[in-house]
């Protein structure tokens, strides 16, 4: 298959009415600080143990298209030795992979962060893509305050989240760009609004210098929502109101999808803005979900590090995961978190 047709074909099983991703990506230090939090070691086959039983949720695949993975996992198996990319793809979920290296300081720029990895990317892809990934992603973090993000920050992030685009199409593998403005801080629903719509307008200019192809991308913003410590919090309906503003003024429609990060709101927030997001009519993007904590927190906490909680394991992602399915149509009613699964 041609480049073209291989970005072209994967994009079209992403990109599904009613379905999401599903981020599974916790590099190792964030892992170990998520099953810290349930009192689970963070050893290597606890996190097989732990990313095999999500994989392997009958029915998953109902409401969930793809998968990102972090590297460690592409490479493991699942008890009966079925390679966990191929039990994700044996429930048509299309298997991704997280390539950045994480953020650092960025020079000059106090209180400001920049992502790295993009030494060596294409030789890294290869493997990758030999292990079944299909698509990718690069996230690039925005801490917000009065005066930061600076424009060095926000310029200096698209210009890699652009670089990293363009070297995954080059390879067949199609980049999710992810470019997070951060909800912690006290800043207010307004400011937040200005840095998404400069990050993202600074994002798309950035793209179109490395020529990438819109429609063979997608794009995982965070929602507009006020910092988590401001003291007026935003209901669904503001959120969605303020989210779309950003996002029709700037992301063009040649873009197939827009799956949002869940970036700290709880379970049962995320979804319900998705929902509000969604019940604001036709936009010219499907607009979804691709959660971490949103769709994982309840069923970590059901988990626990105890083969015996399987089912219910299970039971807490199939849930997440046909609620913000739901969403994703506007369909959801917060009546419908009373199901057990
Ligand atoms: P959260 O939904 O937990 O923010 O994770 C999504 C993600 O992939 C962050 O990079």
């Amino acid at each position: 298959m041609g480049t073209q047709s291989e970005l072209q074909a994967t994009v079209q099983s992403l990109v599904r009415k009613g379905k999401g991703l599903l981020a599974a990506d916790e590099s190792g230090p964030t892992i170990a600080k998520r099953f810290k939090a349930i009192g689970v070691e963070s050893t290597e086959d606890n996190r097989r143990a732990y990313r095999s039983l999500l994989l392997s949720s009958a029915g998953l695949g109902e409401h969930i298209s793809g998968v990102i993975l972090y590297a460690e996992t592409l490479g493991q198996q699942a008890d009966d030795g079925t390679p966990l990319p191929q039990l994700a793809a044996g429930q048509g979920i299309v298997p991704g992979i997280k390539v950045d290296a994480g953020k650092i300081a960025l020079a000059h720029a106090p209180g400001d962060e920049i992502t790295e990895g993009l030494d060596g990317l294409a030789k890294r892809l290869e493997p990758y893509k030999q292990q079944g990934a299909r698509f990718a992603k690069w996230r690039a973090v925005y801490n917000v305050d009065g005066v930061r993000p600076s424009r060095l920050a926000v310029q200096a992030n698209a210009d890699a989240l652009a670089c990293y685009a363009a070297i995954c199409q080059e390879q067949g593998i199609v980049p999710i760009v992810e470019p997070e403005v951060l909800i912690d801080g006290d800043h207010s629903l307004d400011r937040c609004a200005e840095v998404t719509e400069n990050v993202l307008h600074e994002v798309f200019h950035a793209l179109h210098r490395h020529a990438v192809a819109l429609e063979h991308m997608l794009l995982k913003p965070s929602m507009v929502v006020p910092g988590k410590d401001h003291a007026q919090q935003a209901g669904p309906a503001e959120v969605a109101a303020w989210t779309i503003r950003v996002l029709r003024r700037t992301v063009p429609a040649a873009v197939p999808g827009i799956f949002f990060l869940s970036g700290g709101q709880t379970p049962a927030e995320a979804t319900a803005n998705l929902d509000a997001i969604n019940r604001l009519g036709p936009q010219p993007w499907l607009l979804s979900f691709s959660y971490g904590r949103a769709l994982q927190d309840p069923a970590m906490q059901a988990w626990k590090g105890q083969a015996a909680h399987a089912r219910a394991t299970q039971d807490a992602l199939l849930k997440r995961a046909r609620l913000n399915g739901a969403a994703s149509q506007g369909k959801y009613e917060p009546a419908m978190e009373a199901a057990a699964r």
